[in-house]
This record gives C-alpha cells, sequence and structure tokens, in this order.
C-alpha cells in the first residue's frame, strides 16, 4: 500500500445526514448516506481474498452501520489491512496494540468499510452499564426487552469493535468468553437465559495499550480473554524518537499546506513527544491526527509556537510544568 491512495476517496456526489433511531439496536445511530460514482478506495487492497463481502447475509437495517469514506490508512509496506482481513477470515478475532493515537480505530473504520461488514463499536474505559451492552426491558412484559450492543452484534453479525479492552470490567468480560469460542453462543440470564447462536458473520476485534514496565498507566488483558484471541497485530508511530518518516511529513504538507521546513519541525517535535509518552515522562503522545490541527493553525498565518500553545502544548497536559516540557521541546526543535 503507499501513501497515494490517500487522495482517492470515493467520490461524493450528495451527501445526506439523517438520524436513525432503532429500537430494536438500542442506539442512536447518524448515518451519512452518499452517493458514489465508484469505490476508488479498495482497489488498493487485497481484501477480496479474505473478506467477500457477497458471502454476507445481514438485515438490512444494520447495513446503515457500515462505516463510509475512512480516509487511506498509511503504512510502510506492514500491510496491516490484509493480515486484519485474514485473522477476520481464519479465527473470527483479533486483538491490536499500540500506544494511543496509532490508528487502531482508523483502520477498523477502514476494514469494516472495504469488507461491508457493520460496525459496532464499545469503548471498554467509558463504564457502559451492563444494560447498554447486553440488555434490558423497558416496560412489563416478555416483547419490551431492547437488545443491547453486544446482543446485537450477536444475534446480527458485523464487527463488534472493544476499545481499550484490557479496562473492561470483569463480569462482561467473562460474560464474553464463552462467545469467542470457535462455537460461540451467548446466555442472556436477564431474559429467561435465553441463548443466543453467534451469527456467521460476527466478527471481533479488540484493541488496547501496550502493557510494559516503561508504559504507564496500562493494565494487562484478563487470561481468559487473551486465550482467545489468536492473532495479535502490533502498530506504533510513523515517527518516533530520532526515527522520522518523510510520510509522515508529506502527510501534514499534503493535508495542510504548511511549508516543508514546518512540517519537518511539527513531526521532529511530535516523534520526542511520543518518545517521552512511551518512557512515562509525559502524559500523552500525539496521534498524527493532533499534529495535522497544530499545522492547521500554523497554516492560517499563526506563529509555531502560538498554534502549539493552542493544539499539542494544552492538549498534552493542563499542568504548567508539563507544557514548559512541551513549549522547551517545541523551541530546541525549530533552533536546531
Ligand atoms: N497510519 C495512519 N494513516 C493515516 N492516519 C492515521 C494513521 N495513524 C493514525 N492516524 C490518524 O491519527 C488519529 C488517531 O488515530 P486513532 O484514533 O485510530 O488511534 P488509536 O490507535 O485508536 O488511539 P487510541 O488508542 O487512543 O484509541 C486519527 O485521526 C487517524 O486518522
Ligand atoms: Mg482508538
Amino acid at each position: 500500500m503507499t501513501d497515494s491512495n490517500d487522495e482517492v476517496n470515493p467520490r461524493i456526489v450528495e451527501r445526506t445526514s439523517t438520524k436513525v433511531v432503532d429500537p430494536k439496536f438500542n442506539c442512536n445511530i447518524t448515518v451519512s448516506k452518499m452517493k458514489r460514482t465508484s469505490h476508488v478506495l479498495s482497489k488498493n487492497y487485497d481484501l477480496k481474498r479474505y473478506l467477500d463481502s457477497a458471502k454476507w447475509t445481514f438485515a438490512p437495517e444494520i447495513s446503515e452501520l457500515i462505516p463510509k469514506d475512512t480516509p487511506a490508512y498509511i503504512d510502510n509496506g506492514e500491510k496491516y489491512v490484509e493480515r486484519i482481513a485474514r485473522a477476520l477470515e481464519f479465527f473470527r478475532q483479533c486483538a491490536l496494540i499500540g500506544p494511543s493515537g496509532t490508528g487502531k480505530t482508523h483502520i477498523v473504520y477502514l476494514v469494516a468499510e472495504l469488507a461491508g461488514l457493520p460496525l459496532w463499536e464499545i469503548n471498554c474505559g467509558l463504564q457502559t452499564s451492563v444494560f447498554d451492552l447486553f440488555g434490558r426491558y423497558v416496560g412489563l412484559g416478555k416483547e419490551n426487552w431492547i437488545d443491547g450492543l453486544i446482543t446485537s452484534w450477536c444475534r446480527y453479525g458485523g464487527i463488534l469493535y472493544l476499545d481499550e479492552a484490557n479496562m473492561m470490567k470483569q463480569d462482561i468480560a467473562t460474560r464474553l468468553n464463552p462467545i469467542l469460542d470457535q462455537r460461540g453462543h451467548m446466555v442472556l440470564t436477564e431474559k429467561d437465559n435465553e441463548i443466543i447462536q453467534r451469527h456467521k458473520d460476527a466478527f471481533l476485534i479488540i484493541s488496547m495499550n501496550p502493557v510494559s514496565s516503561e508504559f504507564a498507566g496500562t493494565k494487562p488483558i484478563n487470561a481468559a480473554m487473551r486465550r482467545r484471541m489468536s492473532v495479535w497485530l502490533n502498530f506504533d508511530y510513523m515517527s518516533v524518537g530520532t526515527k522520522i518518516d518523510q510520510k509522515e511529513i508529506d502527510l501534514v504538507v499534503r493535508k495542510t499546506g504548511v511549508s516543508q521546513k514546518d512540517a519537518e519541525i511539527i513531526i521532529k517535535v511530535g516523534a520526542e513527544l511520543r518518545k517521552q509518552y512511551k518512557t512515562g515522562e509525559l502524559p500523552y503522545g500525539p496521534s498524527v491526527g493532533d499534529l495535522i490541527n497544530w499545522a492547521k493553525i500554523i497554516a492560517d498565518g499563526t506563529s509555531l509556537l502560538d498554534a502549539a500553545d493552542e493544539t499539542i502544548v494544552s492538549l498534552t497536559s493542563d499542568d504548567h510544568e508539563i507544557q514548559g516540557i512541551v513549549r522547551k521541546i517545541i523551541k530546541k526543535t525549530a533552533e536546531m
């Protein structure tokens, strides 16, 4: 894959936004509908070899959950899209590991779009209630049951994406385990122990930050879930420390119109902040999206430092001392 596909998004002829509230899925979904002249994006990935959208059997309602217009993912020949597709085809589930902002969520959206798979997304760090995840009664009588997100995914299929899976509460993780065995099913204890077979096209992707001595604030995923994941894919920043990726510099230039020189400083600063984040010295490492935001303010005529104050400095922390460290890194890099 090359970064040239960044420009070949599907051409949009018409865009309308509709809010779909489907009680069956117990969630409000904002859907962007668009007509396309062609779907150029898919040509850049060899996905059909593993995931063939012609094989899916979904209820038409959930096709609303297939992501659209996901930007291209830039990599250095790692073939992440194909490897995720292969893991899903072979094992139906896989894990993505990498620091914050390395594009894990981005690539899941891309795979879902290219494969034509509805996406159910849960951030496990947000302490979503068991009711929201599994379901609940909203009135008297059996017909007043509403499926939660995980139940809907199990019943209707698509990709369930569990972000920050290591933050998942133990009781939820325990209930997921039987679903994740090869011929999985789930038991709705809340609903007379109804047994729901895992839909034949129900795939699971979990993601999390790496756990290592140098990585602050992470905890390991529980052993039962770890055992049920067959494939683990590692993600990292394009540029980190002294390793600077020209493709990331080019992306910033292309997306914002800043000069090569400014883009180079931005990426070098980003790479240093990421290094310090990975060693636990800073609380946050910027994604390429964060650096692009900084560059956009510069491209509008603001100085490098003032633009940084509005974006990257405040983003890293509210703590004045830490903000001072970030400013120092920027000044030092700009003077080099
Ligand atoms: N290789 C890449 N190509 C294109 N865009 C990227 C790439 N990596 C990251 N990005 C962009 O950086 C931003 C952060 O990416 P994303 O949210 O997917 O990271 P993440 O790994 O899911 O982070 P977190 O662990 O915090 O959830 C997004 O705007 C994404 O589009
Ligand atoms: Mg994410």
